[in-house]
């Protein structure tokens, strides 16, 4: 017999489909997990549980702007890892992508820095980088741009080792895009949300905490019509309260992205993207 999930995902699917609706998502570390990197906050496994060579004086201190301007090594450290480059994206990377192709995308909303969606073949367009990205850095002190190349082969030697931190020409550190705390999110987001807010028709909610605002305010923002989904291990955010309509599904990323597209009747569509 078909479980309670698989009927919700068969609805949802059927809604897309015959209302001709389309799909924005919202996105944190918990879809890139499959890929290998670890995301911020799974007891044990998450990153910070794993900061203790870096004697922060505490986690998210890595990622704290006036903790940089003393100490860029913690995050130098932690950025050589997560550079774009390193990973393959996941199924549910490739779900996004088959979105766009078939026309059903609206919009995502990532909160990643890991840049899998743009690995996987999605437009621009559709992509909000909510936390910025790698794709280009500045100087935190006389805001010289510097491109992500540049950044790279200053903490990177040639033959792949530490080399060291980043510096600009007026001797400060560089730091790439990605926003830190005590940072403004990226006017983008701002922009393209209030574009968006009003016509989301289905929200699709996967491997994020909903702990970092603004970010985890967006899906709350939604209209009361809009179709919500939650892909996460947990029940987070405003789906603990919830809405009458909403999903909540306590499973894997990459399995129910194989079981949406297994849905929408894309099953081979799906798997013809991961095997590229
Ligand atoms: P978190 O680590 O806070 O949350 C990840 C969520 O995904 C957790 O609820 C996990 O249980 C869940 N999860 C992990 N793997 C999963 C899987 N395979 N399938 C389903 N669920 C899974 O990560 P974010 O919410 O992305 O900010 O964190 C938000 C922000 O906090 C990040 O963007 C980062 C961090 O500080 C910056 O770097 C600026």
């Amino acid at each position: 017999t078909e479980d309670l999930h698989d009927r919700q995902i068969r609805s949802l699917a059927e809604s897309i489909l015959l209302k001709n609706y389309k799909v924005t998502f919202f996105l944190g570390a918990g879809v890139s997990t499959a890929s290998g990197i670890p995301d911020f906050r799974s007891p044990g496994t998450g990153i910070y549980d794993n900061l203790a060579q870096f004697n922060l004086p505490y986690a998210e201190a890595i990622f704290t702007l006036d903790y940089f301007k003393q100490n860029p090594e913690p995050f130098c450290v932690l950025a050589e890892e997560l550079y774009p480059g390193n990973y393959r994206p996941t199924v549910f990377h490739c779900l996004l992508k088959l979105f766009e192709d078939k026309g059903i995308l609206q919009r995502v909303y990532t909160q990643n820095i890991d840049n899998l969606e743009r690995v996987a073949g999605v437009s621009d367009e559709f992509i909000v980088e909510a936390h910025g990205s790698f794709a280009e850095a500045h100087c935190v002190s006389c805001r010289k741009s510097y491109t992500s190349q540049e950044v790279w082969n200053k903490l990177i030697d040639k033959a792949g080792s530490h080399k060291g931190i980043p510096h600009c020409s007026c001797g400060n550190y560089i730091k790439p895009d990605i926003v830190f705390f005590g940072e403004a999110l990226p006017q983008r987001l701002f922009n393209q949300w209030d574009e968006d807010v009003d016509d989301v028709d289905v929200a699709i909610v996967a491997g994020t905490s909903l702990t970092v605002y603004p970010f985890a305010l967006l899906p709350s923002e939604v209209p009361r019509r809009t179709r919500r989904m939650l892909v996460n291990y947990e029940k987070v955010g405003d789906f603990v309260k919830g809405r009458r309509t909403d999903i909540f599904i306590s499973a894997d990323c990459d399995t129910i992205a194989n079981k949406l597209a297994a849905a929408l009747g894309w099953e081979q569509d799906l798997k013809d993207l991961v095997e590229k």
